[in-house]
């Protein structure tokens, strides 16, 4: 990335690493972070996606300086998350899709709260609260106390909050985690247009591989602590070598379909179809079809099928 002007980068983190200790005379030692470099562009919609305790969490904590790193560098929107962390943290912001705040606290008084810490006041402060409590629809819930409020409520208090500073760079940690299929459409379309209204940088984790292949830019791959791949959705498909599947119906079905040039294999999919994946469909499309002709098969149905992102997840996670 060294062509990358520096200026471009929100981040740039080289060999970032992070230990926990915990238990008794915190022997106990968890290497949740083994060496992680990850640089994302300016405007960017990036998504890290990895299995249960990959090491996402630590990751956007550190990046957001909420947690310091025991080595390597972190550089984010050219600032040191170690050295230069209180001057970043008014630039940025992070909300979780585990939102905890005071049980008793109410709406308005969560969002003036956070807003307070990043040093507004009276009018000022008034007005942030209010536009965003009527942005995120929050009208009739302000003076609700937290503990009331239902999943999608408490993540959408969560965003209020976390754009309480006009943040530059948001960390965005399991934003549609455990919400309704619709408020998910909701909170991605939302995602979608802070970036496009306002040039924000998001950085998101996710679990749900749609979400990240509708939504992101370019896509990190964390396992065990270490970033395995980066890239967009597309890139990364064709680096896996996962192939296209072409699905067909034919009549006979010809012996030698698995050997043909290009078939990396072929499976039986029920109800006559067979699911063949190919190496490259535009070149390879064309080969059966004249081989089938040349050899009286016919071609009852045909279809092509991109590969899923959950399967590059799948290899992996592996
Ligand atoms: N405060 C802590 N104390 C001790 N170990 C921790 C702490 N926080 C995280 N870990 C450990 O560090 C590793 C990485 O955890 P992390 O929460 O970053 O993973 P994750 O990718 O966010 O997982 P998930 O998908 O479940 O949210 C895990 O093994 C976890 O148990
Ligand atoms: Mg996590």
């Amino acid at each position: 990335m060294s062509s990358v002007d520096a200026t471009r980068l929100a981040i740039d983190a080289r060999e970032v690493t992070k230990t926990f200790r915990s238990g008794w005379f915190r022997r106990r030692e968890t290497a949740a972070l083994r060496g992680v470099s990850l640089q994302v562009e300016r405007g960017m919609i990036f998504g890290l996606l990895g299995p249960n305790g990959a090491g996402k969490t630590t990751l956007l904590s550190i990046l957001a300086t909420l947690l310091v790193p025991d080595g390597g560098v972190a550089r984010v929107l050219g600032l040191d998350v170690t050295r230069d962390a209180t001057a970043l943290r008014r630039r940025l912001n992070m909300a979780s899709g585990r939102p905890s705040f005071l049980w008793s606290l109410r709406v308005d008084e969560i969002i003036a709260f956070y807003g307070r810490l990043y040093g507004l006041s009276g009018a000022r402060l008034r007005r942030q609260v209010d536009a965003l409590i009527e942005q995120y629809e929050l009208t009739s819930y302000r003076k609700a106390q937290y503990n009331e409020l239902s999943t999608g409520l408490k993540q959408r208090v969560a965003l209020a909050k976390a754009l309480i500073n006009d943040p530059e760079l948001l960390f965005l940690d399991e934003p549609t985690l455990g919400l309704d299929p619709d408020v998910s459409v909701r909170v991605r379309r939302h995602v979608a247009d802070l970036r496009r209204e306002q040039g924000m940088t998001i950085v998101l984790t996710t679990h749900y591989m749609r979400e990240a292949e509708e939504l992101c830019d370019e896509i990190g791959f964390i396992k065990a602590g270490r970033i395995l791949a980066q890239g967009t959705a597309d890139a990364l498909k064709r680096q896996m070598g996962l192939g296209y599947v072409v699905a067909l119906k034919l009549e006979p079905r010809p012996a030698w379909l698995a050997e043909a040039p290009g078939v990396l294999r072929c499976v039986d999919a029920g109800d006559g179809w067979i699911d063949c994946t190919v190496d490259d469909p535009e070149k390879r499309v064309p080969e059966l079809l004249r081989a089938f002709m040349k050899e009286g098969v016919e071609v009852r149905n045909l279809q092509v099928r991109e590969p899923e992102l959950e399967e590059v997840f799948v290899e992996l996670a592996r």
